[in-house]
């Protein structure tokens, strides 16, 4: 469960406001998506909850506790994957499972079992300058999610790949959500990505308030060309626009 109750935030040195009151809840296993024009706070909101900055006022709390730094619980995922290049795949995923203190045979049996189902087991020994882009999102995602953290922050993640890669890793990460139950805040500034993936979307307005919200009622799996989906990502982009344009 995340809670954002009035924050304030604006960063140093600047009079700018990104927050001015916000309050946003995430129930616990809620899949929400964030849309909205560059620079309306996307990105900060995720660096506040995750805890790398702090609100000048108003409070965050994840799963009953105040959110004072950075913690397990809320992983971040971001556009680019930040692999330890000196590690094999393997190593990389098993790298938040060694600093937990998990025993040797533990890692790479939970490893293993994970670049498995990620279709990743024939790279596991390879180094990250070995693989494509695609490749490195889908490590850098499987390394996150053999930690199963409560929380996921993720900042348009898969917006850098080419299509087939990017919808098998949307596919990746919903097959992964539905069986870990992760609350999840997933930004994009695709109307179609956040239409097939999530349970609520919400539209941030460019002075960061939000200015729309819809549930989306359709099940998962979803068929990317289902009628109730295209009909999510028509209403998602009219509002967009004339939130460009107001
Ligand atoms: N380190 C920083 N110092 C000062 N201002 C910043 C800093 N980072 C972001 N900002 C400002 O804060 C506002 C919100 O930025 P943020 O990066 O959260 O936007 P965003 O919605 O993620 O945009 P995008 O879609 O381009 O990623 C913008 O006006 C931006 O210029
Ligand atoms: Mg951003």
């Amino acid at each position: 469960m995340i809670y954002v109750d009035t924050l304030c935030f604006h960063y140093p040195h600047t009079q700018r406001p990104v927050f001015v009151d916000f309050s946003l809840h995430v129930p616990a296993g809620e899949f929400v998506c964030i849309l909205g024009q560059s620079g309306c706070g996307k990105t900060t909101l995720l660096h506040l909850i995750a805890g790398f900055l702090a609100p000048i006022a108003g409070r965050i709390v994840v799963n009953g506790l105040p959110v004072c730094g950075a913690g397990p619980e809320r992983a971040m995922i971001f556009q680019e994957a930040t692999l330890f290049p000196w590690l094999t795949v393997a190593d990389n995923v098993g790298f938040g499972l060694r600093a937990q203190g998990m025993g040797k045979a533990a890692i790479t049996q939970t490893v293993t079992a994970q670049l498995e189902r990620m279709g990743l087991a024939e790279y596991a020994h390879r180094y990250p300058c070995h693989l494509s882009g695609g490749m490195r999102q889908r490590v850098a995602l499987a390394r996150v999610l053999v930690l199963e953290p409560p929380v996921l922050l993720m900042d348009e993640p898969f917006s850098a790949l080419d299509i087939p890669t990017r919808e098998r890793l949307q596919d990746d990460l919903l097959t992964l959500w539905m069986t870990q139950g992760n609350t999840i805040i997933y930004v994009t500034h695709s109307a179609e990505e956040a239409a097939y993936l999530a349970g609520r979307i919400l539209v941030f307005a460019p002075s960061g308030a939000i200015i729309h919200q819809e549930q989306v009622c359709a099940s998962w799996p979803r068929d990317r060309l289902g009628a109730e989906r295209l009909a999510v990502e028509q209403r998602l982009r009219t509002v967009l626009r004339n939130a460009a344009t107001s």
